[in-house]
């Protein structure tokens, strides 16, 4: 898979996608993820990619060209899947799109900065516009580096243990059960009995009730969908 992230502000992008299962997973070549510089397509000596908006509104608007610019460069040389802009006025992210997402071949991130960005890139660039949460960030960077870390953890082969993503919270609509690990009493604080009995299908029953019973007291919107 190839991710393409287009921002003004690539710094922020740096240490998110640079460590850890991201690092090894473009080290492993399961994903190639290519940060753009917007002001790199300006053509003006001082790189404005912001203008001040018609009708006279406070804030500033990311200008159309620039972004023109980038994204028709990088689909002159590939085919990409979608074309994602990063708002808070977006459809809201969850891990269903995450695993539709981690299913495609080229994507490309546009992440959102100033007041807004010009409305006609909206309407003829973008296909898919997704917000991480009803909250305001200061720019989209950070919701891009939260939809890569989401979609690169699910390909395959980019974290060790395969079978862990398929378990992981959100998969079927359920919260994950609770973990444990050693040692099995601190402080008189012990791991439940059933995880060291060894009888795997008692675990897993177990596992299951747990995780319908979380998710029943947590998130009972997730068991109506
Ligand atoms: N940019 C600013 N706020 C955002 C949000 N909540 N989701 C995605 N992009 C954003």
């Amino acid at each position: 898979m190839r991710i393409d992230i287009i921002t003004v502000v690539p710094e922020l992008l740096v240490s998110p996608l640079n460590e850890s299962i991201l690092r090894r997973a473009q080290e492993g070549g399961f994903v190639e993820i290519k940060i753009h510089n917007l002001r790199d397509y300006t053509d003006d000596k001082r790189r404005t990619v912001d203008d001040y908006p018609f009708g006279g509104e406070a804030g500033m608007v990311m200008k159309i060209e620039p972004v023109y610019r980038c994204i028709t460069a990088l689909q002159s040389e590939r085919h990409y899947d979608e074309v994602i802009f990063t708002s808070p006025d977006g459809v809201p992210y969850n891990q269903h799109e995450a695993n539709r997402l981690s299913t495609l071949e080229n994507i490309i991130i546009l992440c959102g900065h100033y007041k807004g960005i010009d409305y006609r890139i909206r309407e003829h660039l973008i296909t898919r516009e997704i917000s991480i949460g009803d909250y305001v960030l200061t720019g989209g960077e950070l919701a891009a580096a939260i939809i890569t870390d989401s979609v690169v953890r699910l390909l395959p082969g980019a974290i060790g243990d395969e079978a862990s993503a398929l378990t992981d919270c959100f998969q079927d609509n359920l919260l994950a059960p609770p973990i444990y690990t050693r040692p099995a009493d601190f402080n008189g604080w012990k791991v439940p009995q059933v995880l060291m009995s060894g009888n795997f299908a008692e675990i897993e029953r177990w596992q299951e009730e747990q995780a319908y019973e979380r998710t029943k007291s947590l998130r009972p919107d997730l068991l109506e969908e």
